[in-house]
Protein backbone atom coordinates (compact mmCIF):
# COMPACT_ATOMS: atom_id res chain seq x y z
CA UNK A 1 0.00 0.00 0.00
CA UNK A 2 1.57 3.65 -1.15
CA UNK A 3 1.84 5.91 1.54
CA UNK A 4 -1.44 8.17 2.04
CA UNK A 5 -2.23 11.12 0.65
CA UNK A 6 -4.43 13.80 1.08
CA UNK A 7 -6.44 14.69 -2.51
CA UNK A 8 -8.30 17.87 -2.77
CA UNK A 9 -11.04 17.95 -4.88
CA UNK A 10 -11.33 22.00 -5.76
CA UNK A 11 -14.47 23.10 -8.00
CA UNK A 12 -14.43 26.68 -9.67
CA UNK A 13 -13.00 28.28 -12.96
CA UNK A 14 -9.99 26.26 -13.27
CA UNK A 15 -8.99 22.65 -13.59
CA UNK A 16 -7.99 19.52 -15.90
CA UNK A 17 -11.45 18.41 -15.64
CA UNK A 18 -14.74 20.14 -17.25
CA UNK A 19 -17.62 19.57 -15.23
CA UNK A 20 -20.67 18.55 -17.29
CA UNK A 21 -23.14 17.83 -14.43
CA UNK A 22 -23.55 17.53 -10.76
CA UNK A 23 -26.42 15.52 -9.79
CA UNK A 24 -27.76 14.49 -6.15
CA UNK A 25 -28.21 11.18 -5.46
CA UNK A 26 -29.82 11.65 -1.88
CA UNK A 27 -29.62 14.22 0.44
CA UNK A 28 -28.17 17.69 -0.57
CA UNK A 29 -26.32 18.78 -3.51
CA UNK A 30 -23.06 21.13 -4.25
CA UNK A 31 -23.44 24.23 -5.98
CA UNK A 32 -22.42 24.18 -9.93
CA UNK A 33 -19.24 25.59 -11.09
CA UNK A 34 -17.63 25.10 -14.70
CA UNK A 35 -13.83 23.14 -13.64
CA UNK A 36 -12.84 20.76 -11.25
CA UNK A 37 -8.84 20.20 -10.10
CA UNK A 38 -7.76 17.29 -8.63
CA UNK A 39 -5.07 18.56 -6.17
CA UNK A 40 -2.24 15.55 -5.33
CA UNK A 41 -0.48 16.31 -2.00
CA UNK A 42 -0.42 18.86 0.96
CA UNK A 43 -2.04 22.13 -0.06
CA UNK A 44 -3.61 25.10 2.80
CA UNK A 45 -7.11 25.97 2.90
CA UNK A 46 -5.28 29.33 2.16
CA UNK A 47 -4.36 28.28 -1.29
CA UNK A 48 -6.18 30.47 -4.17
CA UNK A 49 -7.13 27.29 -5.50
CA UNK A 50 -9.15 26.27 -2.39
CA UNK A 51 -9.98 30.27 -1.46
CA UNK A 52 -11.52 30.86 -4.99
CA UNK A 53 -13.37 27.58 -4.80
CA UNK A 54 -17.24 27.16 -5.02
CA UNK A 55 -16.40 23.98 -3.00
CA UNK A 56 -13.61 22.00 -1.97
CA UNK A 57 -13.44 18.44 -0.63
CA UNK A 58 -10.83 16.80 0.98
CA UNK A 59 -10.11 13.27 1.43
CA UNK A 60 -6.95 10.90 2.14
CA UNK A 61 -5.86 7.53 0.04
CA UNK A 62 -5.35 4.62 2.92
CA UNK A 63 -5.27 1.13 3.96
CA UNK A 64 -7.59 -1.14 2.69
CA UNK A 65 -10.40 -1.99 5.26
CA UNK A 66 -13.18 -5.08 3.51
CA UNK A 67 -10.91 -6.66 1.00
CA UNK A 68 -9.95 -10.10 1.57
CA UNK A 69 -6.08 -11.11 0.01
CA UNK A 70 -7.22 -13.21 -2.50
CA UNK A 71 -10.03 -10.34 -3.92
CA UNK A 72 -7.31 -8.01 -3.42
CA UNK A 73 -4.98 -10.10 -5.75
CA UNK A 74 -7.83 -10.68 -8.32
CA UNK A 75 -8.03 -6.67 -8.91
CA UNK A 76 -4.69 -6.03 -9.20
CA UNK A 77 -4.18 -8.88 -11.45
CA UNK A 78 -6.37 -6.78 -14.11
CA UNK A 79 -6.97 -2.91 -12.39
CA UNK A 80 -5.62 0.09 -14.63
CA UNK A 81 -4.30 2.90 -12.88
CA UNK A 82 -5.69 6.77 -12.97
CA UNK A 83 -4.50 9.07 -16.14
CA UNK A 84 -5.09 6.91 -19.11
CA UNK A 85 -4.88 9.38 -22.13
CA UNK A 86 -7.67 7.40 -23.55
CA UNK A 87 -9.98 8.03 -20.03
CA UNK A 88 -11.44 11.35 -20.83
CA UNK A 89 -14.50 10.71 -18.91
CA UNK A 90 -14.32 10.64 -15.19
CA UNK A 91 -16.74 10.88 -12.05
CA UNK A 92 -16.28 12.29 -8.47
CA UNK A 93 -18.54 10.49 -6.21
CA UNK A 94 -18.95 11.57 -2.62
CA UNK A 95 -20.87 9.66 -0.15
CA UNK A 96 -21.79 10.00 3.39
CA UNK A 97 -22.83 6.82 5.10
CA UNK A 98 -25.77 7.13 8.47
CA UNK A 99 -25.16 6.51 12.14
CA UNK A 100 -26.67 3.02 11.92
CA UNK A 101 -23.30 1.80 9.46
CA UNK A 102 -21.14 3.42 11.63
CA UNK A 103 -22.16 1.95 14.91
CA UNK A 104 -22.00 -1.99 13.41
CA UNK A 105 -18.54 -3.91 14.31
CA UNK A 106 -16.28 -4.12 11.35
CA UNK A 107 -16.88 -7.79 11.02
CA UNK A 108 -20.91 -6.19 10.20
CA UNK A 109 -19.64 -3.90 7.71
CA UNK A 110 -17.80 -6.86 6.01
CA UNK A 111 -20.46 -8.95 5.55
CA UNK A 112 -22.99 -6.42 4.50
CA UNK A 113 -20.14 -4.99 2.21
CA UNK A 114 -19.76 -7.96 0.41
CA UNK A 115 -21.50 -11.37 1.53
CA UNK A 116 -24.43 -9.59 1.40
CA UNK A 117 -24.22 -6.79 -1.42
CA UNK A 118 -21.06 -8.43 -3.58
CA UNK A 119 -19.51 -4.71 -3.98
CA UNK A 120 -16.11 -6.28 -4.60
CA UNK A 121 -17.62 -9.27 -7.22
CA UNK A 122 -19.75 -6.52 -8.97
CA UNK A 123 -17.01 -4.15 -9.02
CA UNK A 124 -14.23 -6.39 -10.45
CA UNK A 125 -16.50 -7.60 -13.89
CA UNK A 126 -15.86 -3.27 -14.63
CA UNK A 127 -12.07 -3.88 -14.55
CA UNK A 128 -10.23 -2.18 -16.13
CA UNK A 129 -11.92 -0.40 -18.00
CA UNK A 130 -12.78 1.71 -15.35
CA UNK A 131 -10.33 2.99 -13.58
CA UNK A 132 -10.87 4.23 -9.86
CA UNK A 133 -9.46 5.85 -6.32
CA UNK A 134 -10.81 5.84 -2.69
CA UNK A 135 -10.42 8.68 -0.23
CA UNK A 136 -11.12 8.60 2.86
CA UNK A 137 -12.33 11.97 4.99
CA UNK A 138 -14.57 10.44 7.80
CA UNK A 139 -11.31 10.70 10.16
CA UNK A 140 -10.07 14.19 8.53
CA UNK A 141 -13.12 15.59 11.08
CA UNK A 142 -15.70 18.42 9.94
CA UNK A 143 -15.58 17.18 6.37
CA UNK A 144 -19.16 17.11 4.59
CA UNK A 145 -18.71 13.18 3.35
CA UNK A 146 -17.22 10.05 4.53
CA UNK A 147 -15.60 8.75 0.91
CA UNK A 148 -14.67 10.80 -2.40
CA UNK A 149 -14.67 8.03 -4.88
CA UNK A 150 -13.07 8.71 -8.27
CA UNK A 151 -13.35 6.75 -11.38
CA UNK A 152 -11.88 7.61 -15.10
CA UNK A 153 -13.18 5.92 -17.96
CA UNK A 154 -13.00 6.35 -22.03
CA UNK A 155 -16.33 7.41 -23.51
CA UNK A 156 -17.14 4.06 -25.05
CA UNK A 157 -17.56 2.59 -21.55
CA UNK A 158 -19.70 5.19 -20.22
CA UNK A 159 -22.43 3.16 -20.60
CA UNK A 160 -20.88 0.15 -18.88
CA UNK A 161 -20.18 2.63 -15.52
CA UNK A 162 -24.07 3.94 -15.80
CA UNK A 163 -24.70 0.07 -15.42
CA UNK A 164 -22.10 -0.30 -12.56
CA UNK A 165 -23.56 2.95 -10.17
CA UNK A 166 -27.12 1.82 -11.14
CA UNK A 167 -26.35 -2.10 -9.88
CA UNK A 168 -24.39 -1.10 -6.81
CA UNK A 169 -26.91 1.53 -5.52
CA UNK A 170 -29.17 -1.26 -5.38
CA UNK A 171 -27.39 -3.42 -2.69
CA UNK A 172 -28.06 -3.07 1.08
CA UNK A 173 -24.89 -1.63 1.47
CA UNK A 174 -26.38 1.69 0.04
CA UNK A 175 -28.94 1.53 2.63
CA UNK A 176 -27.00 2.90 4.55
CA UNK A 177 -25.67 6.15 2.22
CA UNK A 178 -27.74 9.21 3.27
CA UNK A 179 -25.90 11.53 1.04
CA UNK A 180 -24.31 11.07 -2.17
CA UNK A 181 -23.60 13.34 -5.26
CA UNK A 182 -22.90 11.96 -8.71
CA UNK A 183 -20.59 14.68 -10.58
CA UNK A 184 -19.59 14.05 -13.97
CA UNK A 185 -16.64 15.54 -15.87
CA UNK A 186 -14.98 15.32 -19.05
CA UNK A 187 -11.70 16.38 -20.42
C1 LIG B 1 -14.79 -0.17 -10.74
C2 LIG B 1 -15.55 -0.90 -9.96
C3 LIG B 1 -15.37 -0.92 -8.47
C4 LIG B 1 -14.54 -1.71 -7.76
C5 LIG B 1 -13.62 -2.78 -8.31
C6 LIG B 1 -14.67 -1.33 -6.38
C7 LIG B 1 -13.97 -1.90 -5.34
C8 LIG B 1 -14.00 -1.50 -4.04
C9 LIG B 1 -13.28 -2.10 -2.96
C10 LIG B 1 -12.35 -3.29 -3.08
C11 LIG B 1 -13.57 -1.42 -1.84
C12 LIG B 1 -13.11 -1.75 -0.42
C13 LIG B 1 -11.87 -1.05 0.01
C14 LIG B 1 -11.50 -1.54 1.39
O1 LIG B 1 -11.22 -2.75 1.56
O2 LIG B 1 -11.48 -0.72 2.33
C15 LIG B 1 -14.48 -0.37 -2.19
C16 LIG B 1 -14.98 0.57 -1.32
C17 LIG B 1 -15.87 1.53 -1.67
N1 LIG B 1 -16.43 1.74 -2.89
FE1 LIG B 1 -16.09 0.64 -4.55
N2 LIG B 1 -15.60 -0.34 -6.26
C18 LIG B 1 -16.05 -0.04 -7.52
C19 LIG B 1 -16.99 0.90 -7.84
C20 LIG B 1 -17.58 1.77 -6.96
C21 LIG B 1 -18.57 2.78 -7.32
C22 LIG B 1 -19.09 3.03 -8.74
C23 LIG B 1 -18.87 3.46 -6.18
C24 LIG B 1 -19.83 4.61 -5.97
C25 LIG B 1 -20.93 4.79 -6.69
C26 LIG B 1 -18.09 2.88 -5.11
C27 LIG B 1 -18.09 3.31 -3.80
C28 LIG B 1 -17.30 2.80 -2.80
C29 LIG B 1 -17.30 3.30 -1.44
C30 LIG B 1 -18.11 4.46 -0.89
C31 LIG B 1 -16.40 2.51 -0.74
C32 LIG B 1 -16.07 2.63 0.75
C33 LIG B 1 -16.99 1.74 1.51
C34 LIG B 1 -16.74 1.75 3.01
O3 LIG B 1 -15.58 1.76 3.43
O4 LIG B 1 -17.74 1.76 3.75
N3 LIG B 1 -17.34 1.85 -5.61
N4 LIG B 1 -14.73 -0.44 -3.54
Amino acid sequence: MPAPMLVTFAAGSTGAWKIDQIASVVGAGLPAADRLAMIEGAIPSSAPAILSAKWALRGVTSNLRYTHHTERAGMEAIQEGLARPTATRAALIPIRKNEAWWNLAQDQRRAIFEETSRHIAIGKAYLPAIARRLHHCRDLGGEPFDFLTWFEYAPQDAEAFERLVRELRVTQEWRYVEREVDVRLSR
